[in-house]
């Protein structure tokens, strides 16, 4: 038996969808939004947003203090203003580290008893959730997914880890999704191509894990194709709102397919680098993507003969080829040695780095489950590139 995550109840893309703001039910009409910084209200961004909940009746509020990828800290010291705010909706307004911010701040808004990460781990199921707010996501990369999944990750810094925040039983899949082309357009160069990367990356490593199923299919297979097919003009032409429209759409398909089946060692490399060395989440993902396709096409049969199915439905011959191609035209670095440059540093700490993989989240459900040797030769290959 299988119980399919179907992601928000509402999704609305393409130019204005912002508009649809106005719709939200609420009684007591108070909106906290969380966001990534101050780059949106520069942008002229959250007024847009504003405009649309002030002419619906809202009144607002704005926090601005997450950092990319978020801390917990950083999560309980916004939990603590959302619950002074008392809103009736949390809006994630940002990249997935604004969208993750909103929603783990949210599950402790709901259970105001809850004083620490280990409360929300397994095995404890989040006791409440959609009793006091409800949740809408406007995604400004693409992308993380966020607004469709029923995870947030969230970064601990003393130990140097990335967690994940989830609700088994679906609660945390925001309510609504909102995927306006227009606020992606300002999003940097590097942004463009990592996020969109990670999107690519949910879509690949979805479609070849252990627990794919036909819907987690759909959604990759969907999710693949509109994202290759338009992350190069989203990285070409900025402003080109048809490109940017579909590579939300693609994010977010992407995004209901790995949480209809798992992600796979390319996360848990990257989850790694980013929570030891602070390298950015879609930025990670790009570098070890190629690696981590390789890899597996290497030990399953299995992935090696879905990723030529891929390939073919984008009109390519060899999909590891085709994502390298691709990363260089979007001048990301070809291996982490480019961003981590203190190579002694990472030589010191290798076996730490192949047991945080090991354990991470996303291994799992791989398509081939890497010994440590093989791990560390992984790990070596994509630190030096070869
Ligand atoms: N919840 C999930 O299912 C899920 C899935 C994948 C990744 N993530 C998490 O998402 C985070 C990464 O998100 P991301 O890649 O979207 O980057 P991000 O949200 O960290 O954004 C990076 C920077 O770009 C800025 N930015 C975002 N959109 C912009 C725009 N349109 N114009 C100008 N600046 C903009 C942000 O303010 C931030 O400073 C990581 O913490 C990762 O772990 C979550
Ligand atoms: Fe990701």
């Amino acid at each position: 038996m299988r119980s399919y995550k179907l992601g928000p109840q509402k999704i609305v893309s393409g130019e204005d969808a912002i508009q649809a703001l106005a719709e939200l039910p609420a009684e007591r009409k108070r909106a906290y939004i969380v966001m990534s910084g101050t780059i949106q209200e520069e942008l002229g961004q959250l007024k847009m947003v504003t405009d649309v909940l002030e002419g619906a009746g809202f009144t607002w509020k704005a926090y601005t203090d997450v950092e990319p990828e978020p801390s917990w800290k950083t999560v309980l010291r916004g939990a603590e203003d959302m619950k002074e705010f008392e809103p009736d909706w949390v809006i994630g307004f940002g990249g997935g580290s604004a969208m993750d911010a909103a929603k783990a701040m949210w599950v402790f808004y709901e259970n105001p008893d809850y004083t620490c990460l280990a409360d929300v781990m397994p095995p404890n199921e989040i006791k409440t959730l959609k009793e006091r707010a409800r949740v809408c996501c406007i995604p400004t990369s693409a992308g993380t997914g966020s607004e469709a999944t029923r995870a947030a990750l969230v970064k601990d810094t003393d130990e140097h880890k990335k967690y994940s925040i989830r609700c088994m039983r679906n609660r945390m899949v925001p309510d609504v999704a909102i995927l306006d082309p227009v606020f992606s357009t300002t999003m940097p160069p590097s942004l463009t191509a990592g996020s969109g990367m990670d999107a690519l990356t949910h879509a690949i490593e979805t479609y070849v894990a252990t627990n794919a199923n036909p819907l987690s299919d759909a959604m990759a297979i969907g999710g693949f194709i509109t994202g290759f097919n338009n992350l190069a003009t989203c990285y070409d032409e900025p402003e080109n709102l048809e490109a940017r429209a579909a590579m939300l759409e693609a994010s977010c398909m992407a995004g209901i397919a790995f949480s209809n089946a798992a992600l796979g060692i390319v996360h848990s490399i990257a989850h790694t680098f980013g929570a030891i060395y602070g390298v950015p989440h879609g930025m990670a993902n790009a570098i070890v993507l190629p690696y981590g396709l390789a890899f597996n096409a290497e030990h399953s049969e299995r992935a090696a003969k879905r990723y030529a199915q891929l390939a073919s439905m984008v009109g390519v011959e060899d999909l590891t080829q085709a994502i390298i191609d691709l990363r260089a035209h979007m001048n990301v670095p070809s291996c982490m040695k480019e961003v981590v440059t203190d190579e002694a540093e990472v030589m010191a700490n290798i076996d730490r780095l192949v047991a945080q993989a090991q354990a991470d989240v996303c291994t799992p459900c791989t398509p081939h489950r890497p010994t440590d040797e093989e791990m560390r030769e992984l790990i070596l290959k994509v630190y030096n590139g070869r």
